[in-house]
């Protein structure tokens, strides 16, 4: 049989997404809500978005910056510290807008200074979070400068995750953004109250990306991209049908002279084609017939919401990236500037 050069799927959600604030957030919101009905929107604002005052008042902003007909549910979250108290968390699961709560490594990336130094001063937090189902949201790396910056996942799994999941049994955890084999086969064997959400471009380049033909900084994020072996793992564990693995896109927008610098940012804008990437990624493993699974139905299944209503439509047409989108008072470069994706949105 052909693979179809058309599909409609269930509208999806983007379980992972940095929207930032002010005219930048106005900039990118569109992209977003064109494609995905919801998205949990990360915290690391500066600074951080650590009460459910300050998320409710994000919220606000978020959907006053949306144009006018445009139907998006921000999912918001809090950002833990070593400070963050139990009743925190109450007040958040009772919020009914608070849906998880995001765990940064202090020093692990983009924004991350007043991130968690030791998980065990989170221990009131973790067990209210356990109590009331409050899912906590991992970026899955040590910050230890001695660890290969490749392997900094890799050892999170094995010397942090392992332990958490251990002692917080009924804790729903998800792995955010996963980059390694270790990390999909760790969320594969856990309960279910363990997933993984899993980026397009991770699961489209490996690390060659990064120095092709020069350094190329519009392919830096965290976690980095690793070797084609974890590649091909991550493509089986999205494409493989598991309940356990959803799309959180992980876009992270960055004006360009703050990426195309001495010491440039983290992070890769991909919003503008936020659902068109990975129809590229499943048709090419010829999984097409899973992608409404993976987009748009493990993710509320396992976050308690219900599925969206409405539906979408990609073509096999290809779409042009521009070189660059505005980006409030600055321009940004989105993955595949100036080239196409396989896919469109019709
Ligand atoms: C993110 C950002 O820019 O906020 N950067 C990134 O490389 N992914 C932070 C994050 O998710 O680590
Ligand atoms: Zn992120």
């Amino acid at each position: 049989m052909n693979p179809p050069d058309s599909i409609t799927l269930t509208r999806p959600d983007d379980w992972h997404l940095h929207l930032r604030d002010g005219p930048e957030m106005a900039a990118v919101l569109p992209d977003t809500a064109r494609r995905f009905a919801r998205a949990i929107v990360m915290p690391n604002l500066k600074p951080p978005v650590t009460t459910v005052a300050a998320a409710r008042a994000y919220r606000d902003r978020i959907l006053a910056a949306l144009p006018q007909g445009m139907d998006f549910e921000p999912l918001m979250t809090l950002y833990l510290t070593d400070a963050t108290p139990a009743a925190e968390m109450r007040l958040a699961r009772e919020s009914g807008f608070v849906h998880g709560v995001k765990l940064y490594p202090a020093g692990a990336t983009t924004n991350s200074a007043s991130g968690v130094t030791d998980l065990r001063k989170c221990a009131a937090a973790l067990d209210a979070m356990q109590e009331v189902g409050l899912p906590l949201l991992l970026h899955g790396e040590v910050t230890d400068q001695a660890v290969d910056v490749f392997d900094r996942e890799r050892v999170f799994v094995e010397n942090t995750l392992a332990g958490l999941v251990r002692d917080y049994p009924r804790l729903k955890l998800v792995l955010e953004h996963i980059t390694t084999r270790e990390a999909a086969e760790f969320v594969a064997a856990a309960g279910p109250q363990v997933a993984a959400t899993i980026t397009a471009h991770h699961l489209l380049m490996n690390r060659n990306a990064l120095f092709q033909g020069g350094v190329r900084p519009h392919h830096y994020c965290l976690p980095i991209l690793k070797r084609e072996l974890h590649r091909e793992a991550l493509v089986r564990a999205a494409t493989s049908g598991s309940t356990k693995f959803f799309l959180g896109t992980d876009s992270a927008p960055h004006a360009r002279h703050t990426k195309e610098t001495d010491c440039g940012c983290a992070g890769m804008y991909t919003a503008n084609a936020g659902i068109e990437l990975y129809a590229e990624v499943f048709d090419q493993a010829a999984a097409l017939d899973r992608l409404e699974g993976f987009a748009s139905l493990h993710g509320p299944a396992f976050y308690g919401l219900p599925r969206n209503t409405g539906t979408i439509t990609l073509k096999r047409i290809p779409m042009a990236v521009p070189g660059e989108i505005p980006y409030g008072a600055h321009t940004l470069v989105p993955l595949r500037a100036g080239g196409t994706v396989a896919w469109s949105l019709v």
